[in-house]
């Protein structure tokens, strides 16, 4: 599939002779189809350096930044075909499935394609959200704070049983590989951790992600998550968020992929930022470093913070949604900049602004989510105004010439404003101008700032 001759969008080819080194147009494939790529997409797609934008699979949303192609994220062979065939020069990577299965290794391994500058590590990399206990292991070999753990299998699995029975309550088990954000369980009893432990190791609860478990303490605090940009030697940092995990107003109810974001963080602090500097992002990109894991991407850390210290809960190698529609409406670099410069290990020639503004973002998802829901529904956007900031898409996808729900969670509102209020009021309007059977939102985002 090639759509060099028949484009509509023009090229700025005429940067190519202004400036080969700073102004070049590259033609970009976003993976992915969430709020994430929307916000991605939406980002790219204002860059001067960006030529040609195709997001594969995207949403209905994604249409609106460049062309979405039917190709799947873990569909190695056909994204390759797609690359050279529309010379793709940059490859961005949303979720983290196809970084863990090795996307980075199988396109670079090809000759052809030593070019193509993928934002995503490589499937050493992306071990860091992969596999727990190569995290947990490679923050106790760099001193990086985290909680206390051990890792069991069948093999050590009486050992773990005993463990677990003089264990502190509550204790929080995880299974070792990706479990679609179902895999950490936090129990109250030693009673419940032996049953959650024995169903994860020997009935794989999980599949093979839980045929190891990290057996690990339960920290208290507060939650959020630094953005780092990283070419495996520099990094830089994105604005930091705070996202809502549960369902439920006032934090109550079952746990979802997120329900809301807030960027800035207020208690993120110039103090805290200096540690979680230097006792956690530089000693991860210098570990890194000396595994000799190449890592040109992203690196989210998760922290929990009490007291004014910061503990890493989890990595995750690709952004967070909906953390990235809150972070992306901040950022006023050219993300193709940003992208290239790390591609190019010249993270250091960059730095980051961002709007001091509050973004606020809201999603609003289907009837029943995070249990079952229904696909299809039929979707009606009132809204034409641009006074109540940005809708991203994220289930959504075009029936014919009907917008219908596609997932779980289908719009992500941003609104930036001077103030917390301002921005989760706009955002409120937003999604009150959508209209699908069973819509559902959170209207206290934010609450604890406000
Ligand atoms: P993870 O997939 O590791 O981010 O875990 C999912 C969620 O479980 C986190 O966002 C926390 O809310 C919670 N969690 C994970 N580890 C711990 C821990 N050691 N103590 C308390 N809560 C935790
Ligand atoms: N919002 C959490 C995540 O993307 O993992």
């Amino acid at each position: 599939m090639s759509f060099k001759e028949n484009k509509s969008i023009p090229r700025y080819n005429f940067y190519h002779f202004v400036n080969a080194a700073i102004f070049v147009t590259m033609n970009i494939l976003l993976l992915g189809s969430g709020g994430r790529e929307h916000a991605l997409a939406w980002k790219l797609c204002q860059s001067k350096h960006c030529d040609l934008l195709f997001i594969a699979p995207g949403n209905a949303g994604t249409k609106n930044c460049g062309i979405n192609v039917e190709l799947q994220v873990t569909d190695f062979e056909k994204i390759k075909i797609f690359i050279k065939e529309n010379n793709i020069d940059l490859l961005v990577v949303g979720p983290e499935e196809p970084l863990v299965l090795g996307i980075r290794d199988f396109l670079h391994n090809d000759d052809s394609l030593q070019h193509l500058k993928i934002i995503g590590p490589g499937k050493l990399g992306a071990k860091l959200e992969g596999s727990k206990d190569f995290s947990k292991t490679f923050m106790q070999k760099y001193n990086i704070p985290t909680a206390a753990y051990r890792t069991f299998t069948a093999n050590n699995f009486e050992e773990g049983l005993k463990y677990l029975e003089q264990h502190r309550l509550p204790i929080v088990l995880k299974a070792d590989g990706l479990a679609a954000g179902k895999g950490v369980v936090i129990c109250q009893t030693a009673e419940d951790a032996i049953a959650e432990f024995t169903e994860m190791i020997q009935a794989q609860k999980f599949g093979a992600a839980s045929a190891r478990v990290v057996v690990e303490e339960f920290l208290t605090g507060i939650e959020m998550s630094v953005f780092v940009l990283t070419d495996g030697k520099n990094f830089v940092l994105l604005p930091e968020a705070k996202d809502y995990k549960k369902i439920g107003e006032g934090e109550q109810g079952l746990n979802t992929g997120g329900m809301g974001a807030v960027s800035p963080v207020p208690f993120y602090t110039a103090e805290l930022q200096q540690k979680v500097l230097h006792s956690i992002v530089a000693p991860t990109v210098k570990g890194l470093a000396a595994e000799k894991i190449p890592y040109v991407g992203i690196i989210f850390i998760g922290l929990i913070v009490e007291n004014g210290d910061a503990k890493v809960i989890e990595y995750n190698c690709r952004l967070g949604d909906p953390e990235t529609e809150v972070i992306l409406t901040r950022l006023e670099n050219d993300l193709v900049e940003l992208f290239d410069a790390a591609a190019q290990q010249k993270l250091d020639t960059i730095k980051i602004s961002s709007i001091d503004k509050w973004a606020v973002g809201i999603v609003a998802v289907s009837g029943g989510y995070p249990g079952d829901y229904k696909k299809n529904i039929p979707i009606t956007l009132h809204a034409t105004d641009t006074a109540n900031g940005i809708l991203f898409h994220a289930g959504t996808k075009l029936q014919g010439e009907e917008l219908v729900t596609n997932g779980g969670r289908v719009f992500v509102a941003v609104s930036p404003a001077d103030t917390i209020k301002d921005a989760v009021t706009k955002s409120i309007a937003k999604l009150d101008s959508i209209d699908y059977e069973g819509k559902y939102f959170r209207r206290d985002i934010g609450f604890e700032f406000n």
